[in-house]
């Protein structure tokens, strides 16, 4: 028995998306599907002769739209999970997860951890060494704090969590900027530009107030449409928010 793990990538919003399974069930969990690679997706699963049980969001995403309700369409077994605190898409998950909520594929387990502070509802998932953890922390950097109940304060304690995890934990975060694909929480700790094993909550919290990042170009069709798991398209939504 083995983990089958593959990372895929899409480059508009530089989001991954991770493909994870056990060998000899073909059990399968996928975790941030993007609408616009749909095909690549379900194609893989087919290739790879996976069948998807559970449909994981690490929150509501704010520059993408999720697969995960037309996902369903070809895996209608497959249940949505979110984190319990996304209440504006209750209606359209399957399994509103908290803190040690368990999601077992074949003989392995994927653990839920509450990852509060890019977004109030925001959760990262561990699977053996491999941690994923959305927007909460990036290789080098960590999620902005602005909109859907973020709060800087809330993520340093979130991180400060997961820096507990051991050193060799494999980081795989929900996207990358700079080319990169994976880190360690060891490399984090250390070399991390917002967030050190040594920086206090002051330094995090002024870090996180200085990025001045513009708002997400499909932040007002992305946030509605992800509130009902995709099932709603963009161009349905784009016009009320215009
Ligand atoms: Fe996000």
């Amino acid at each position: 028995m083995s983990l089958i793990f593959k990372q895929l990538f899409e480059n508009e919003s530089c989001t991954y998306t991770y493909i994870l399974a056990e060998s000899e069930t073909r059990e399968a969990a996928i975790i941030d599907a993007v609408d616009i690679m749909m095909e690549r997706d379900t194609a893989l699963l087919k290739e790879l002769n996976l069948d998807l049980k559970f449909i994981i969001e690490t929150h509501i995403h704010a520059d993408h739209i999720t697969s995960a309700c037309p996902l369903k369409k070809y895996y209608p077994k497959a249940k949505i999970v979110m984190g319990m605190e996304n209440v504006d898409a209750e209606s359209c998950s399957d399994i509103m997860v908290n803190e040690g909520h368990v999601l077992p594929i074949g003989n392995y387990e994927i653990k839920a951890i509450e990852t509060p502070g890019h977004t109030l509802g925001c959760m990262s998932y561990l699977i053996d060494n491999k941690l994923f953890t959305g927007d909460s922390l990036f290789i080098r950097s960590t999620g902005r704090c602005d909109f859907q109940g973020g709060s800087a304060k809330t993520l340093y304690k979130s991180i400060h969590k997961l820096f507990k995890l051991p050193d060799s934990t494999e980081v795989y975060p929900a996207h990358d900027y700079n080319g990169f694909s994976v880190s360690t929480i060891g490399e984090e700790k250390k070399f991390n530009s917002m967030i050190q094993e040594t920086f206090d909550q002051k330094t995090f919290i002024k870090n996180v107030n200085s990025l001045k990042l513009d708002p997400p170009k499909k932040i007002k069709a992305s946030i509605p449409a992800n509130q009902s798991c995709g099932l709603i398209s963009a161009q349905i939504l784009k016009s009320p928010y215009k």
